[in-house]
């Protein structure tokens, strides 16, 4: 009876200045299983793994390793005892290596001296363990953000851990790379190791679990096995309610042609080739593809942020110049980048803050001062319109959970009032119902008139979003079809169109 649980999590409480996060939440762990832990932004996931690794201290609650009680008092602590976790925001030092990063703060020593040797073998044999193809003497600054995210992953499996917690691994992977961190779990399952998986991502969730739990505004809802669960089940529990749409209905009706793309080449690799392309105005228009295919070096592109060997863009007939970002700014182009938390946030500035940034000239009075009226009352709207999670518009931004940042990121350039919207991965790392607010702010806006480009590897979102998707394989339009009259593998094979350089190839 003792060891039936590995891990389990009794009672456990949290508030942060007099807000209470967490109530009384209960979680059992079995030893070789993947217990998935579920609940919309804010509901208490991250914190209350962080409580469990020691980051943060509970308000009361216990939690037990095989029957023991122990309490974690830093994630050291948390380490040597063989509990590792994978952060929802990567925390690494990205002027030094990866075999650096791994075994900081437990360098293997000869001597005094550090033994590189040792170090370098150690982080080869894991990789080749893990099947991850790195050298562990690049700098983290050299990587992409997934392969950051695999060295985290590395180093998690490095501590000999019986307990792992995955806070959202694979919002930035590769369908690759995911494929590859499921493999790694199944290899730990086996072993016996209890891995806490959280996600968004309901179709990982079918594909992974062996036990769901759901939280809800910080209290346990309830735990099943995943073969008693479906997917209206979890949503159900998650927001207390039906959803019986996961998309709004859209009303929005493109006009006449707002933008037109010429011939565009970018200078630098990754190459976005001869992209030719018109977009309405009022019209969503969707950007598919497999990753690496040029999506997000498109809209970077169009904004000014990547610099290109030859093309136009016109708006409404006339050619304007968009070769910096100010510029893009100035001629009413906004984007959202794929990678907000990394790039986007002030963390110790507060939410009215991170709001209202990129449209600080907007809130100057006639003396020259901001108007902080305005720039108050613009925040509210924001946090009251997407639901974000949070006592009130003072709140540090880093306090938010990692979804409610995102959202706090959207508002941002929305404010902004952009005729041209460009939104890279608009609802990665969002829980399903803000999923749906989002979808019906985006059709809102384009009822305005506003022209909104959406990059997604969602393929339900964008079926269910835009008017027309334009499809890209390796660096080149491979075709633009209407979101009515397409289907899924009409969509798959245009993006698979131009892969190892075979024009021709039908797949
Ligand atoms: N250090 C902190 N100070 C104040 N409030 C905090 C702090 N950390 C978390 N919170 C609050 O606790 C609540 C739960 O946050 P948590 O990060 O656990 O949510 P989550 O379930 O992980 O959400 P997401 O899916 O968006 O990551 C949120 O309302 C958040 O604002
Ligand atoms: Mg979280």
């Amino acid at each position: 009876m003792q060891n039936e649980y590995l891990l389990s999590i009794k009672n456990v409480c949290k508030s942060f200045a007099g807000v209470t996060v967490l109530k009384n939440v209960c979680l059992n762990i079995r030893p070789g299983t993947v217990h998935s832990l579920m609940g919309e932004n804010g509901a208490g996931k991250s914190t209350l793994m962080k409580c469990l690794f020691g980051i943060y201290k509970q308000d009361a609650g216990e939690f037990f390793f095989q029957g023991e009680s122990f309490n974690f008092t830093d994630p050291k602590h948390a380490l040597e005892n063989g509990v590792s976790m994978v952060h929802q925001e990567l925390n690494q030092v990205t002027k030094r290596t990866i075999s650096d990063n791994i075994w900081l703060g437990r360098y293997p020593q000869k001597g005094i001296f550090v033994d590189e040797k040792k170090m370098y073998n150690d982080t080869m044999d894991l990789f080749k363990r893990l099947n991850i193809h790195l050298d562990p003497r690049t700098r983290l600054d050299k990587l992409s953000v997934s392969q950051r995210q695999m060295v985290e992953i590395a180093k998690a499996v490095s501590y000999d851990a019986k307990i792992i917690v995955l806070d959202e691994p694979t919002s930035s992977l590769t369908a690759h790379e995911v494929s590859m961190l499921f493999d790694i779990m199944k290899v730990l399952k086996n072993e016996g190791v209890g891995i806490v998986y959280i996600s968004h991502k309901m179709e990982e969730i079918f594909e992974v679990s062996d036990d769901v739990t759901v939280l809800r505004d910080g209290s346990h809802i309830g735990t099943e096995r995943i073969e008693n669960l479906t997917m209206e089940k979890i949503v159900n529990m998650m927001v207390g309610r039906d959803l019986d749409n996961r998309f709004p209905p859209k009303t929005n009706v493109p006009g006449e042609v707002h933008m037109s793309v010429k011939n565009l080449t970018t200078k630098y690799k990754p190459i976005v080739q001869n992209a030719e392309f018109e977009l309405r105005k009022g019209e969503i228009l969707g950007i598919a593809g497999l990753v690496g295919a040029g999506r997000t070096e498109l809209v970077e592109a169009l904004f000014g942020a990547r610099t290109l060997e030859t093309g136009e863009i016109y708006i409404d007939g006339n050619l304007i110049d968009n070769s910096n970002p100010h510029k893009a700014i100035n001629n009413k182009f906004a984007l959202l980048t794929e990678e907000r938390r990394e790039t986007g946030i002030y963390p110790v500035a507060d939410i009215t803050f991170n709001s209202c940034i990129s449209n600080i000239k907007e809130y100057k009075n006639k003396f020259g001062l901001l108007d902080d009226k305005k720039m108050k009352d613009d925040t509210d709207v924001q946090i009251k319109s997407m639901r974000i999670k949070t006592p009130n518009r003072r709140e540090r931004i880093r306090n938010l959970s990692g979804g409610n940042q995102q959202k706090v990121i959207i508002g941002r350039w929305l404010l902004t009032q952009p005729d041209i919207l460009l939104l890279d991965e608009p609802t990665r790392g969002i829980d399903v119902g803000a999923k749906y607010e989002i979808y019906q702010l985006i059709i809102e806006l384009a009822k305005k008139g506003k022209s909104i480009i959406v990059v997604s590897s969602e393929m339900p979102e964008l079926l269910g979003i835009t008017n027309r998707i334009m499809v890209m394989s390796n660096g080149r339009i491979s075709g633009t079809v209407n979101t009515e009259e397409t289907t899924q593998t009409e969509i798959f094979n245009l993006s698979t169109k131009y892969l190892n350089n075979n024009e021709e190839a039908e797949v």
